[in-house]
């Protein structure tokens, strides 16, 4: 008889989650109508009346003295190597677990990503790793704070101190986390968030560089309005091209920054829940955020599975059972390796063809990273934790039948 939903059995959930972005909140709505009746609808002057509100609200509630708002979380990083000096020939290290995003942003700089791999307790970049990858060319370090957890700041900043290296964070699944008291985004020289639609904090599109540097804000303000001068004394436009976010996704925004400090307290209750109860799964480990973190605020949710208690499947034959169950859950990232984006052949960087040796994926060998996203990482997309108790109920109601009956599971 078929028990999982994959192979026509009834499902575990048979409601949907609470929709994400929030499609029923009026608030919104009204924030968007105000605009367009304003005519006011660009980013410029830059920053704009919503954009500017935001960005002060954002940077304060994270601990920065300065936000700086534009189109999305991927020029943020960018942005954050142009005015940082980050250019042709530097090298920049990023993890060997991310979106492909952390690399891209560098090499639209003009720099070359030196990707490590992970450690195993947090699949978070490798201090140990980072330190050994350090060259004379080496500028930047951009840890990923990924899933529910934080990169070992500490560690971090004690290396870019020792080597006089600048700190990006990126920052995409972490709006609100905390580190040692430390907003993220704020412990290195600048974070970077996205707003990207599927984000906990969303407007569709756009991304918020933070910093608490003065010079480094002006510059970044200065790159993503055209390169017209920030500082009143100074005439000239530096290279800069529009970078600028709208103001009916900035005034979503602002409406959404309300409303988020209950959904990051409700995700974190509802995350514990979850712990305690994939913990009894047998084959999945919880990997807890680590205890420097000291306010929990996470975009997904990410379980360690072994494919061996699976019956040898693994992890994208899982998510997909875990879809027909009505959970979401997916394999975001495969290991940077598994990227064609690096081979040089494809590349027409000639920084990418002189350092073939550090892009070529067949001389990368990554095996935490490339384990996680060819088998083990299984993500909890946000909306799981925004239905109570009965929202993390019934993801681990899945994910255990799935793996009591994982022999009836596709081969993959
Ligand atoms: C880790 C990470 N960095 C950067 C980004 C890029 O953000 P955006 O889509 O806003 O460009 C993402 C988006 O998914 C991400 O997950």
């Amino acid at each position: 008889m078929t028990t999982l939903a994959i192979n026509g059995g009834a499902p575990v959930r048979a409601s949907a989650y609470p929709s994400w972005p929030q499609t029923n909140d009026e608030e919104y709505v009204a924030a968007v109508a105000e605009v367009v009746r304003s005519g006011e609808w660009g980013g410029f002057p830059e920053p704009g009346l919503h954009g500017g509100a935001f960005e002060e609200a954002f940077a304060a509630y994270q601990g920065a003295r300065h936000g700086i708002l534009m189109m999305n979380g991927t020029v943020t990083m960018e942005v954050a190597c142009k005015a940082l000096g980050i250019g042709w020939g530097d090298e920049v290290i990023i993890p060997a677990l991310t979106f492909a995003a952390t690399a891209y942003a560098p090499m639209a700089a003009g720099a070359l990503p030196v990707i490590v791999d992970v450690t195993p307790d947090t699949w978070t970049i490798d201090p140990d790793l980072v330190e050994a990858a350090i060259t004379d060319r080496t500028r930047a370090i951009i840890p990923v704070h990924l899933g529910h957890q934080m990169a070992d700041m500490d560690r971090i900043m004690d290396i870019a101190r020792r080597h006089d290296l600048a700190v990006i964070e990126d920052c995409a699944h972490a709006h609100g986390q905390r580190w040692n008291d430390q907003g993220a985004g704020c412990i290195g020289d600048f974070g970077s968030f996205s707003h990207q639609s599927s984000k906990i904090l969303t407007s569709g599109e756009g991304g918020t560089l933070l910093t608490s540097d003065d010079t480094l804000a002006m510059r970044a303000h200065s790159i993503i309005d055209c390169g017209r001068a920030k500082d009143p004394d100074d005439k000239d436009y530096t290279f800069g091209a529009n970078y600028r976010l709208s103001e009916l996704n900035a005034a979503l925004l602002e409406v959404a920054m309300r409303r988020f400090p209950a959904q990051q307290e409700q995700r974190a209750i509802a995350g514990k829940a979850f712990e305690a109860m994939a913990a009894q799964i047998p084959g999945i480990t919880v990997m807890p955020a680590d205890a420097r973190i000291t306010r929990w605020s996470f975009y997904n949710y990410i379980l360690k599975m072994d494919p061996e208690a699976f019956a040898g499947r693994t992890n994208d034959v899982v998510c997909e059972a875990m879809e027909a169950e009505g959970i979401q859950a997916e394999v975001q990232y495969p290991a940077m390796s598994r990227y064609e984006l690096f081979q040089p052949s494809l590349s027409r960087l000639p920084v990418a063809v002189e350092y073939a040796d550090r892009l070529d994926p067949a001389t990368m060998s990554f095996p935490v990273a490339e384990a996680a996203g060819d088998r083990e990482s299984i993500y909890f997309m946000e909306t799981t934790f925004r239905d109570g108790e009965q929202g993390v109920r019934d993801a681990a109601d899945a994910l255990a039948k799935i793996q009591a009956n994982a022999g009836e599971l596709p081969q993959g």
